[in-house]
């Protein structure tokens, strides 16, 4: 094609300093940027983090906001600008076709290097556009096996989530093992109600692991420790119930998994079916050496929720305690029931375990399937708990209270899905019983607890589990379809392959 001899109408020349630079230097510098951010990807970050937030040494500020914001800046306005001008500057196509050609690879480049960050980013980066400039979240990631919704609560998915940033106050554990509590279930398959489930929620509260690293603020835990996380991970630290040891009935209380991080727009908080999870130390807890982990971990929900109200009602030498249900939660009741020096009974819907009860420091076993089974023991109990995670057939309240001594406690920590306590007043009036529940143990029972494991060399009865889809997927069907047939806790195992160390 020949060279046009007069410009077009519109048209104007740009100095040659100009465009070498426009068409060569920027392309180039671009490029090798963009190679840079995706094999030195960490290094890059903190680099453009701290040119663009010089001086700011809070770890809770996402890093990686400025990458974006500098990527950003090239893909949209300097490029956009650039064409203009280069392209506005010349009517021969030639040009033409070499300027978009370049920029075009560039683009890509500067693309390519994005999703090394995940795909979130690039919604991220046009949230960031529309609403807040400067402020694009961007999160560290771990793995978990996560579940999309309650329709399809029995189909794991391994796949990643975004992390809360880790704070002056958090622990960064990596998971070990993780015990499975029948709330995992009543969470994932709705029967509690909906839940955040976004992308994914990893279900899970018993877990043990080792500190990988901790926030500047820290003290009660050490890098490098066995730790575990139970049920809840957060609370204000500052109510009247904060600071009187009920920091599990906090008004602002988290949990470890489903909760909203309001700091942290779209973070739902992910529990032990995960590679890794990030608590503010208050809810970690150093791991005693004589309890290995898979035994401790499932004392950080259920044994914590079993201990909690057998020693604020004075389970002790001379007091005759009930637990009904021999499930996860019920074996700690016993084991920690009898340790505490009560006389502890289970009250069960039929004898098939009667020798485990006793074999756990059980006085005896009532099997409510069998006619008359409360007559001998009527007004003898002083407390009874109860872990029945159903209040349908099989349940019977005015049965149990009948077991209760004048003013004697039945406490239930057991939260079946849609259901409610049924009770007539005359029923409570035969021995002026108190009706409670309780919610899950302060910190300073859980350490309290684990120290008594330790000492009496209390065992969790557990079966193995290693983790993965399928076998989240079987376990969790299995405690749902067939409660009371687990013996008696599940530990989900083998961290370690599942997630390549
Ligand atoms: N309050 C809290 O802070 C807290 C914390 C953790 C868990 N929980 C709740 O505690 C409950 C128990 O959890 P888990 O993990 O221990 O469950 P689990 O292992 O399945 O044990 C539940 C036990 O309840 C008994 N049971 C089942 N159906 C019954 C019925 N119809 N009537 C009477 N008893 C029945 C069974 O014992 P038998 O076979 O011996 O009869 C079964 O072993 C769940 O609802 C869970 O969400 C509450
Ligand atoms: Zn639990
Ligand atoms: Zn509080």
């Amino acid at each position: 094609m020949a060279k046009p001899k007069t410009l077009p109408p519109g048209s104007f020349i740009l100095p040659l300093a100009y465009r070498v630079f426009f068409l060569v230097v920027e392309p180039i510098a671009a490029l090798v940027g963009a190679v840079y951010a995706h094999f030195f990807q960490a290094a890059y970050l903190t680099m453009t983090h701290a040119a663009s937030s010089p001086g700011d040494d809070n770890a809770a500020i996402p890093l990686g906001t400025s990458v974006v914001m500098s990527q950003l800046a090239n893909l949209y306005l300097l490029f956009t600008l650039n064409e203009a001008l280069v392209l506005r500057s010349t009517g021969d196509m030639r040009v033409w076709r070499t300027v978009l050609f370049v920029l075009l690879i560039a683009d890509l480049g500067h693309l390519y290097s994005l999703k090394e960050l995940g795909g979130r980013v690039y919604w991220d980066v046009l949230g960031w556009n529309a609403i807040d400039w400067g402020n694009v979240p961007f999160y560290d990631q771990f793995t978990g096996f996560q579940v999309k919704s309650p329709e399809t609560w029995t189909t794991f998915h391994k796949q990643k989530f975004d992390a809360k940033p880790f704070a002056d106050y958090d622990v960064e554990i990596k998971i070990e093992c993780c015990g499975v509590c029948s709330s995992d279930v009543h969470t994932i398959n709705g029967g509690w109600g909906s839940q955040h489930f976004n992308n994914g929620l990893s279900v899970g509260h018993e877990i043990v692991g080792t500190a990988l690293r901790v926030g500047p603020k820290v003290t009660l835990i050490k890098q490098g420790q066995r730790v575990g996380v139970g049920a809840q991970s957060w609370s204000c630290l500052d109510c009247r119930q904060c600071k009187n040891d009920n920091e599990t009935y906090c008004a602002h209380q988290r949990d470890t998994y489903g909760s909203e991080w309001p700091e942290y727009p779209g973070i739902i908080s992910q529990g032990g079916y995960s590679s890794h999870v990030r608590t503010h130390e208050h809810w970690v807890f150093p791991i005693p050496e004589e309890l290995p982990s898979h035994i401790a971990a499932p004392m950080l929900c259920a044994g914590i929720t079993s201990y909690s109200p057998l020693v604020r009602n004075g389970a002790g030498p001379g007091k005759k305690v009930g637990i009904i249900g021999l499930g996860g939660l019920g074996h700690f009741g016993v084991l920690f029931g009898a340790a505490l020096g009560a006389e502890t009974w289970v009250i069960s819907r039929s004898r098939s375990k009667e020798e485990d009860a006793k074999k756990m420091g059980a006085a005896g076993l009532l099997a409510t399937s069998e006619k008359g089974w409360n007559e001998p023991h009527k007004m003898t109990f002083d407390l009874i708990v109860s872990t029945s995670n159903n209040f349908g057939e099989g349940f019977d309240l005015a049965a149990y209270l009948s077991l209760l001594d004048v003013h004697g406690k039945f406490v239930s920590v057991g939260m079946p899905e849609d259901a409610e306590l049924k009770i007539s007043p005359q029923s409570l009036g035969g021995n002026g019983c108190l009706i409670g529940a309780s919610h899950l143990g302060s910190r300073r029972e859980m350490l309290e607890m684990l120290k008594l494991a330790a000492d009496k060399k209390l065992h969790s009865w557990v079966v193995k589990v290693p983790i993965s889809e399928e076998n989240l997927s079987k376990t969790l069907k299995d405690l749902h379809e067939n409660s009371g047939v687990v013996k008696y806790r599940y530990c989900m195992v083998d961290y370690d392959k599942a997630f390549d160390a």
